[in-house]
């Protein structure tokens, strides 16, 4: 391909974001990686501490169960924490952090590494031991990075729950993770107001019995519940001689588990995707090396939350394992003004910016003079994810916060893939609304419902050819699952779930989800966690969800619902059927609308036609319905 003649709109990286770039020429790092793979993933992870290195690279004997350098031993919190206490990193500021009230707080990998000890010795004197599993559930404090690190540290497996989820969603991620420990904030500064998580937490904890000790940190001050032997607050305990600075480390096995995360699927519960010690330590790290273009002096910001993959392997992991300074800010983009974001980065001058589309069109609305009153030089590369991003968006990051110098980063990824999968880096020309090509050496297809590739510029299904050091290992207890949704449509193919054209330029442009999945604001919801919401409302019979566009959110969540007999319709119920959504799921999954109807479109069997819902919602051709029921 000749990157001189591409089609359509297209930016070229100047020579001077070329020059700094760790690499300079995509098509050749691309063609030594397509020929040589596992070398490719050899030589990145021989960049990092392994305590003994591994006998295999890739261990694809039992598809679709890959292994990554297997016989490895390593810990991904030793390669985040104590290798650069040995360098010259030592005092080098690892995290940053500002409150959305104006605190601060920055740690040193010194002081992070110190942290994450005296916390990890807590967890161990709770009698957390390797392979348990611990939830967490807080805001965008540092105290979930330590709480992270810490368990990493110890082989312990944690689940953090987004703290924008409510009563049922931490209640069953609880209970099916089987977690012993539960760690929590008394709550959360959001737009001014406080969530009272620690308040949520006590009463998804009625409803799950699992849990013996409840590690409280406190950020907003106001009264909480503590349970007599069951409840303790972080800050006392580590006071104590307990919380010592020496933490003897658990050396894990390249395959050891991580973390879950649980997610949205196609059908039923939100499903825990496991990730690993060896592979996804790997895969973040050289995903963001490349992409972000992370040097030492960098001042490195991604504005999402810890509680999502994105804060897992580029707020946490990918940074720290690249030794970078990593900003982490609490509260809301316009609090109180929409310059908050602009002000942080002039104040503490960040280089790099990643962030979602729906936080650009939400701050473009307040206009560009916000943006200007700051200076924003500091500002080199620019990135985006979560959702595809209009070339409205992208034009105006491009042009009102990157000054037409810093290319803009959209990575498209997912929680199951671990880092990013189809993405430029600096030196790739790019195309607004496009993420360009995989990443190197990474086989992916757009596919019919038959399995075969489709023409340039048609619309087909996204699948995976080849695995990555990073990729989700199993659904946490269900393989059948795992294979089932990811694995069965397509031998040999990963099943993405989104819909995708690829250009005569190889360039992918992603059209969204073709499962029930709803992207709202970046997040990810299943239709059928809202709708099992509505129904566990007394006077729901059935209720359906489906996504339609919103022009700041990308989708909005529209239902519709069959009251239960003596049930009748009114503003008011319908409010209150919105108020239990938002207390159930959580505020993201509040409905925008809630429409009474007298029955549903569904299949012979008895299945939700959502697809017909939608098409009559947008006033389109519903297409093929002939197994709609009479
Ligand atoms: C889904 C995965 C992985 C980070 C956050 C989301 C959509 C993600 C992009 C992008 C268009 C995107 C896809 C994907 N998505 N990034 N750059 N352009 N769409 O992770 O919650 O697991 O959601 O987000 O639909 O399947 P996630």
């Amino acid at each position: 391909m000749n990157s001189n003649k591409l089609n359509g709109e297209v930016y070229y990286p100047s020579e001077e974001v070329i020059s700094k770039a760790h690499i300079k020429d995509w098509e050749q790092l691309n063609e030594f990686a397509t020929n040589n793979y596992e070398k490719f993933w050899e030589d990145l992870a021989n960049e990092l501490h392994w305590f003994k290195k591994w006998d295999k690279v890739l261990d694809d004997s039992n598809k679709p169960f890959f292994k990554w350098f297997t016989g490895g031993i390593t810990n991904i919190s030793y390669n985040c924490l104590d290798v650069h206490t040995k360098t010259h990193r030592r005092n080098k500021l690892a995290l940053i952090w500002e409150g959305e009230n104006g605190d601060t707080k920055t740690y040193s990998y010194f002081a992070l590494h110190r942290e994450t000890c005296k916390f990890a010795n807590i967890l161990k004197s709770l009698g957390v031991q390797k392979g348990d599993r611990v939830t967490i559930y807080m805001g965008r404090v540092p105290e979930i990075v330590i709480a992270m690190l810490a368990c990493a540290r110890i082989g312990a497996i944690h689940s953090v729950v987004y703290g924008g989820f409510s009563v049922e969603s931490l209640a069953e991620r609880i209970e099916d993770s089987n977690s012993k420990v539960l760690i929590v904030a008394d709550g959360a500064y959001q737009r001014g107001k406080i969530v009272p998580l620690k308040q949520i937490a006590d009463e998804a904890l009625q409803r799950c019995g699992t849990v013996e000790h409840v590690l409280v940190v406190k950020r907003t001050g106001q009264e909480v519940n503590m349970e007599f032997g069951r409840d303790m607050w972080l800050h006392e305990l580590m006071n104590l001689p307990v919380a010592s600075r020496e933490c003897s480390l658990e050396k894990m096995d390249a395959e050891d588990p991580l973390f879950i995360l649980y997610t949205s699927g196609t059908t039923g519960k939100p499903k825990a995707i496991l990730h690993t010690h060896g592979g996804y330590m790997v895969g973040t790290y050289a995903s963001l090396k490349y992409v972000f273009d992370i040097h030492e002096e960098d001042r490195y910001w991604c504005a999402a939350d810890p509680g999502w993959i994105t804060g897992h392997s580029y707020i946490v992991y990918g940074p720290l394992l690249n030794g970078a300074t990593s900003f982490l800010y609490e509260g809301a983009p316009n609090f109180p003004y929409p310059n908050r974001w602009w002000a942080m980065i002039e104040k503490y001058g960040i280089n790099i910016l990643y962030t979602a589309p729906t936080a650009i069109r939400g701050l473009m609305r307040f206009g560009e003079a916000w943006v200007n009153r700051h200076d924003l030089s500091s500002l080199r590369l620019l990135g985006s994810v979560g959702e595809p991003i209009n070339p409205e968006a992208w034009k105006w990051y491009y042009k009102v916060v990157g000054k037409e110098k810093c290319p803009i980063m959209d990575t498209w990824w997912q929680t199951e893939t671990g880092m990013f999968m189809i993405t430029p880096m600096p030196c790739v020309p790019l195309k607004p609304g496009s993420g360009t090509r995989p990443f190197p050496g990474i086989q992916m297809d757009v596919v019919d419902e038959n399995g075969n590739s489709v023409k340039a510029n048609e619309e087909g299904f996204l699948v995976i050819k080849t695995p990555w050091p990073s990729m989700i290992r199993t659904v946490w207890n269900d393989d059948e699952r795992y294979i089932n949704q990811y694995w069965s449509k397509y031998p040999g193919m990963y099943l993405t779930g989104d819909s995708v054209r690829r250009d005569e330029d190889g360039y992918y442009w992603i059209i969204g989800r073709v499962d029930d999945v709803i992207k709202v604001s970046g997040y990810r919801l299943g239709t059928a966690e809202i709708e099992s919401a509505l129904v566990s409302h007394p006077a729901v019979a059935e209720a359906a969800a489906i996504g339609l566009p919103h022009e700041i959110k990308g989708n909005a969540i529209y239902t519709f619902v069959i009251l239960k007999n003596g049930f009748t319709k009114s503003t008011q119920l319908i409010e209150e059927l919105r108020q239990h959504v938002s207390h159930e799921v959580g505020p993201i999954a509040k409905p925008e609308s809630i429409e009474i109807v007298d029955s549903l479109p569904k299949t012979r069997s008895g299945k939700i036609m959502r697809r017909v819902l939608k098409a009559r919602a947008l006033g389109q051709d519903p297409g093929n319905i002939s197994t709609l029921e009479e």
